[in-house]
């Protein structure tokens, strides 16, 4: 059975004070107004993980998430986090990939490979992000960029550990842009995902996978997107900040 999921990335905002307050906000949200079974995943910066893990209740629909970690197990790395440390402080998912992270810090899928394997090691699920530039939109190689980016970071991995995964499809001209994809553009990548994971795998993983939308999903176009046969949830930057928001984004996967 496929996972419907909501995942929210703070990125590098909120100081713990305030992170703390949003916690508790979605939470409550959650429990007086989501029944369904869809997982919620909150990711936030590193230093927040361990006090937000500590107000976790028993039975809690929240989980949490980090954004980043290092691909090595420990070591001389000054100024990095591990994926074994992650685990420790209480994160049960890791986003590996996002576009900021390519873009910004330079990582490459041979790095992300790396990644996805000392995450999986440490019983932690990747939340795998992959997508297109507007200029490789433009040009029409998005199919390209897309399968290369899965085939040279993930599809190395047995198909056990594949299994684990969470896929989003974030394209990067979407992110933080207010330009959402169309459904129709979100979920022919969708489907096209699926079809390379069932060429490389089987048809069952296929099906059983769970693929994210994100960019610029917020709470007027999240009903539309998650209607899509193969979009079965979002991953959310911007609108995870504000409770109300976050949680109705969630709510909008209750009537798939
Ligand atoms: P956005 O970010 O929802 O603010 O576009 C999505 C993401 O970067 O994961």
């Amino acid at each position: 059975m496929r996972k419907s999921i909501v995942a929210g990335n703070w990125k590098m905002n909120m100081g713990l004070k305030e992170g703390i307050a949003l916690f508790s906000e979605i939470s409550e949200l959650l429990k007086e107004e989501v029944n369904g079974d869809q997982g919620v995943i909150v990711c936030p910066p590193f230093i927040h993980i361990s006090s937000l893990a500590q107000s976790l209740e028993s039975g809690d629909k929240l989980q949490l998430g980090a954004q980043n970690c290092h691909q090595s197990d420990s070591g001389a790395f000054t100024g990095e986090v591990s994926a074994s440390m992650l685990a420790s402080a209480g994160a049960a998912y890791v986003i590996i990939g996002h576009s900021e992270r390519r873009l910004y810090f330079s990582e490459l899928n041979p790095d992300l490979a790396k990644k996805l394997d000392v995450v999986l090691k440490n019983g932690i699920a990747p939340i795998f992000c992959i997508g297109e530039t507007l200029e490789q939109r433009n040009d029409g190689s998005y199919f390209e960029v897309i399968k290369s980016q899965l085939s040279e970071a993930a599809f190395h991995l047995a198909e056990a550990d594949f299994s684990k995964l969470v896929i989003a499809y974030e394209p990067v001209w979407a992110i933080g842009t207010g330009l959402t994809a169309s459904p129709e553009q979100a979920q022919e990548i969708h489907s096209y995902i699926r079809t390379l994971v069932a060429e490389k795998y089987n048809q069952s993983l296929a099906n059983d996978l769970t693929i994210l939308y994100g960019g610029s999903c917020n709470p007027k176009n999240a009903s539309e997107l998650f209607a899509q046969p193969d979009i079965d949830g979002g991953l959310i930057g911007g609108a995870s900040l504000k409770a109300r928001d976050f949680v109705d984004i969630i709510k909008a996967l209750d009537q798939k």
